[in-house]
């Protein structure tokens, strides 16, 4: 009879017999499946979006180099022969290309790509730019969507779209500037880390409950109100599949007394704003007032009441059981978890590694890093990416170059505030970082 155990187990395998899937598991495979938006670009703008390079042929290994110039990372699920976070979508009368949520939300680290990482090497100007000069409808946003590779403008784009949408989210002939503001230099939060938040967004402004929080995604001009509810029911299991997401370990070796020395140290120093981990984890979920923690202001500022009450006021708010946008005095410490994973540090990506967090006289003030994401771009000493110092970028650069720099002294990339760890000594600092590399 063991022809019959073989088709019970095929049955089994292909789903005959098989539960319904969970929340968490539709919500995946929707994530790695799904174009929630029409496509900006024709498939062949990929192909050709090397001649945009001011290079003579294309080059040899054509995804890799794509994936290089733009801060993209291999998919680890099928998407065809296309990056992790460029995905096919509806185009005029065939199919095009869109962005996806993993544009921004799938990172790499030692090497690996990782859904739910923040993507800190993407150059989303750039992408876009020759995207839709390769397409050939060279596209202007009215703001910069970037100002420094590896962060983006995400609150730009939703004050900008929700400025087309009326509260019921039809399209309105009357846009309304909800104060745009492009210079917030936005570091991307790992999604493991919503499962323990009350509130989410830098600022805390946000329910983190809230599933059409994150369907702002969705505001392409071609998006109608009819869409926006029939995405909610799958939405819904994107969120459970974020809130499923665990953060990854740290894959190299850990000094474990050193390690525990450290967990004391930040018992006394840290745990009461960025929680306790371990047996029994707590979550304080706290906002720190704006000049306490004195990092940089703009990410805090640049989001106004105007959008506040227009969101209030929208679809988008409208959600049984979810508290509305509120006003917060400043920026939410975030759980740590899988934090050796997360460089740059703070909300703006302005500090490279932990070190630096710990210690406001070392953090760099004009650097670059490699942008790529193996072993060898890794500082596992520090705990964040490698860097170089340099002279501030010439403002002629082409922005491709410019935006390479990280430059503290602009807007929206001040590397000052957080100085808990300065009067700790040097060794509990080293302990400090080893035990945030347990986390
Ligand atoms: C253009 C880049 C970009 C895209 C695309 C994008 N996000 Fe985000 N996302 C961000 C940034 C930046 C933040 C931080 C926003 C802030 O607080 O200022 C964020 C924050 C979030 C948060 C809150 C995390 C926290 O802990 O506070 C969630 C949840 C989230 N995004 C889900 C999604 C989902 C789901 C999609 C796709 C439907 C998506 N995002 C698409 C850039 C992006
Ligand atoms: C008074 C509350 C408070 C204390 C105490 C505190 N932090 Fe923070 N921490 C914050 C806030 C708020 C942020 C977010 C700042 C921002 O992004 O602008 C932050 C950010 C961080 C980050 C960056 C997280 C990321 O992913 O970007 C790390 C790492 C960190 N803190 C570690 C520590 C350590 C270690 C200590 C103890 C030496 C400590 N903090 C003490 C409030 C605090």
């Amino acid at each position: 009879m063991r022809w019959l155990g073989t088709v019970l187990a095929v049955w089994v395998g292909t789903g005959v017999f098989a539960a319904e899937p969970t929340a968490a598991v539709r919500g995946k495979k929707a994530l790695e499946s799904t174009a929630f938006i029409r496509g900006f670009w024709p498939t062949s703008a990929y192909d050709t979006a090397w001649k945009q390079w001011g290079v003579k042929e294309k080059p040899a290994d054509y995804a890799a180099a794509f994936r290089d110039r733009y801060g993209l990372h291999a998919a680890p699920f099928d998407n065809g022969k296309y990056p992790m976070g460029l995905r096919k979508a509806d185009y005029l009368f065939g199919q095009g290309l869109a962005i996806d949520c993993t544009t921004c939300h799938g990172g790499s680290v030692l090497g690996k790509s990782v859904v739910g990482l923040g993507n800190s090497t993407l150059d989303i100007e750039s992408l876009f730019g020759e995207m839709y000069a390769a397409a050939g409808t060279p596209a202007r946003l009215p703001f910069h969507s970037s100002n420094a590779r590896g962060t983006n403008e995400a609150g730009a784009f939703s004050v900008f779209l929700l400025g087309f949408r009326n509260d019921d989210l039809t399209l309105t002939l009357t846009p309304r500037d909800l104060d745009l503001h492009d210079d917030s230099c936005e570091d991307v939060p790992a999604w493991w880390l919503l499962k323990k938040k009350q509130t989410m967004y830098y600022t805390g402004a946000t329910d983190a409950h809230s599933v059409r929080s994150i369907m702002q995604f969705m505001m392409h001009p071609l998006t109608t109100p009819r869409d926006f509810a029939a995405a909610e029911p799958t939405f819904k299991d994107v969120q459970a599949y974020l809130l499923s997401l665990e953060a990854p370990k740290y894959p190299l070796p850990i000094d474990k007394s050193l390690a525990a020395r450290g967990q004391a140290v930040f018992a006394e120093n840290c745990a009461k704003c960025h929680g306790s981990y371990g047996d029994a984890p707590a979550y304080p979920n706290k906002v720190v007032p704006l000049a306490a923690i004195g990092t940089d202001p703009k990410r805090y500022e640049n989001i106004t009441a105007a959008f506040g009450r227009a969101y209030n006021a929208s679809w988008f708010a409208q959600e049984s059981g979810i508290k509305p946008l509120r006003e917060t005095a400043g920026y939410q410490a975030p759980p740590l978890d899988g934090v050796w994973a997360t460089a740059p540090y703070f909300h703006n990506g302005s500090v490279p590694t932990l070190a630096g967090v710990l210690n406001s006289a070392a953090r760099p003030k004009v650097f670059t890093r490699s942008f790529r994401t193996a072993e060898a771009d890794y500082d596992a000493a520090k705990v964040g990416w490698k860097v170089t110092e340099v002279p501030p970028p010439d403002a002629k650069l082409p922005g491709i170059d410019r935006r390479k720099v990280y430059d503290t002294t602009q807007p929206g990339r001040s590397n000052a505030g957080h100085t808990y760890g300065d009067d700790l000594t040097p060794d509990d600092r080293h302990a400090v970082v080893e035990y945030l590399k347990t986390l």
